[in-house]
């Protein structure tokens, strides 16, 4: 058994890292276009930030796990191929916004078909929406002259900064597939580390579409309990309370409870949107505008913090320092695909705030490519008064002391542990007054800051001075 996989992403790199690390006789090579993605594969300093990654590739490299640009070569020697290409959402003309861009993964079967003969099982990795399965079926036998297949349906779970863990002890593997010996195939792959019971196996249409609904119940949760958070702002009630409160009961469960600026990352909004284009596709408008309103207060999540910055700071942040912990959208990955820091840090630089900005693990070109993508429109154009406002009011720099000096607030973007462990009495003393510090991820100790002199606004807990007044 020989293995390929397409794409040296974030899902195709340590997936097929710990495949190698624990089927040490099984060749496992990884091919990508972007040469730059391959050298860095290739080096000491790997091109994603994961807990745990270094060691695993360090292990299987140079024995059974290889990473290169040679894509035919690749195909034609493996018995398996993955396909773990991006399926970014489609930008532009039918279903734009919405529907899920297969161009790679139409152009990775039409390779597959061309440079390939004999006998190979396809596995689609990347998230799909129901019946791409069925797509690359049809290309692969249209295209194809020496070669026979099968296609297997093999969504991938592991979340961002814990993917070492995930595949190590995944809740389970799911595995999608009409030929039970193709199944079979990767089932024993698998079952090298993972017990049996936790490997399942549905049809290929049943496997693509649990991907996009488990995705979608899990943003749902962050989407319900930051609902939740603004209710409680307005209330008194405290969100952390509340979701310890329900998340005690067994059938509700406490994780996925933790009310945030917002959920991001490159998949919650892309699956479920394209869940709502293939609802809308099959003629269940209620049921798409049900999972619609999940993105939509995810969205306001994003803006009502930002709005809450401005109102609190007597309605103006026109050149104010605002200093940003965290750019990340969750701690421990360098990844910033649609991270609420970015809109929210957008929005503040539109109401003029300077801002100053560290992130342990994204640099500053990172940062500032991600500010000028989101102020780009859909033409690709980019506004002066915006492209300036990049350049002159952001500055990154290399911790949150030098965030934070002079500057007339602190706001926690991104849950880094590092952020917990600070001198707050110094950061205190180095800003201007009030110090205002706002929580976006309810990760510090409220009472020891306000009790230093913040004024601290915590998502779902309502301010200092109104509980005062109360
Ligand atoms: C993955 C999944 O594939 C996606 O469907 C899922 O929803 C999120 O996770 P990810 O690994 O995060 O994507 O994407 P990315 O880090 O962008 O990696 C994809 C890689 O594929 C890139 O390195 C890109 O260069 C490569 N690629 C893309 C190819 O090698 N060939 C192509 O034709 C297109
Ligand atoms: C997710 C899924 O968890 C994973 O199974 C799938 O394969 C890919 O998508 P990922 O996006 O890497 O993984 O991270 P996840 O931990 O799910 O967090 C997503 C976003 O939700 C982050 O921005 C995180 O900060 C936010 N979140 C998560 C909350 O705001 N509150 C929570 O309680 C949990």
């Amino acid at each position: 058994m020989k293995i390929c996989c397409i794409g040296a992403g974030y899902v195709g790199g340590p997936t097929m890292a710990m495949i190698a690390k624990q089927c040490p006789d099984i060749p496992v090579h990884v091919v990508d276009l972007n040469q730059t993605r391959i050298d860095a594969w290739n080096s000491d300093k790997l091109p994603i930030y994961e807990p745990g990654l270094q060691e695993v590739v360090q292990e299987a490299r140079g024995r059974n796990l290889t990473f290169s640009t040679n894509v035919d070569a690749a195909i034609e020697e493996a018995d398996m191929v993955f396909i773990s290409v991006n399926t970014p959402t489609k930008t532009y003309g039918i279903g734009a916004g919405r529907a899920a861009n297969l161009e790679f993964v139409e152009k990775c079967a039409r390779q597959i078909a061309r440079s390939s003969s004999g006998h190979k099982i396809v596995v689609e990795k990347s998230t799909l929406p129901v019946r791409t399965a069925q797509a690359v079926k049809r290309i692969l036998s249209s295209e194809a002259t020496n070669l026979t297949f099968d296609v297997l349906s093999n969504p991938e779970f592991l979340a961002e900064g814990n993917a070492v863990d995930d595949l190590l002890d995944p809740d389970r593997v799911l595995i999608g597939g009409e030929s039970q010996k193709a199944i079979d195939a990767l089932c024993d792959v698998y079952a090298r580390w993972i017990p049996r019971e936790r490997i399942l196996t549905t049809n290929l249409w049943s496997s693509e579409l649990s991907k996009l609904t488990a995705n979608a119940f899990l943003a749902q949760r962050v989407s319900s309990i930051n609902a939740i958070s603004a209710l409680c702002e307005a209330t008194g009630a405290d969100v952390d309370e509340v979701a310890r409160a329900i998340g005690t009961d067994s059938r509700i469960g406490p994780k996925f409870l933790k009310s945030s600026i917002g959920f991001g990352g490159s998949c919650f909004q892309k699956d479920i949107l394209n869940l709502v284009y293939l609802c809308e596709h099959f003629g269940l408008p209620e049921v798409a505008s049900y999972w619609e309103q999940v993105v939509t207060m995810n969205d306001h999540q994003k803006q009502r913090f930002s709005e809450r910055i401005v109102k609190t700071m007597f309605n103006t942040v026109s050149d104010k320092k605002i200093g940003i912990w965290g750019f990340a959208f969750k701690k421990d990955t360098n990844d910033t695909r649609e991270s609420a820091a970015i809109y929210i840090c957008r929005d503040l630089l539109r109401e003029r705030a300077r801002l100053t900005i560290y992130d342990p693990r994204v640099p500053a070109e990172q940062i500032r490519a991600e500010l000028t993508y989101a102020c780009t429109d859909n033409n690709g154009q980019i506004s002066e008064v915006d492209r300036q406002m990049i350049e002159n009011n952001v500055e990154v720099v290399n911790d949150c002391y030098e965030a934070s000096r002079q500057a007339h607030a602190v706001a926690v973007l991104t849950e880094w542990d590092e952020f917990k462990e600070l001198d707050f009495e110094k950061i205190h003393h180095s800003m201007l007054r009030p110090a205002f510090l706002f929580d976006g991820r309810n990760l510090l100790d409220r009472e020891s800051l306000e009790s230093i002199g913040f004024e601290v606004h915590a998502i779902g807990k309502s301010s200092q001075r109104r509980r005062s007044d109360d």
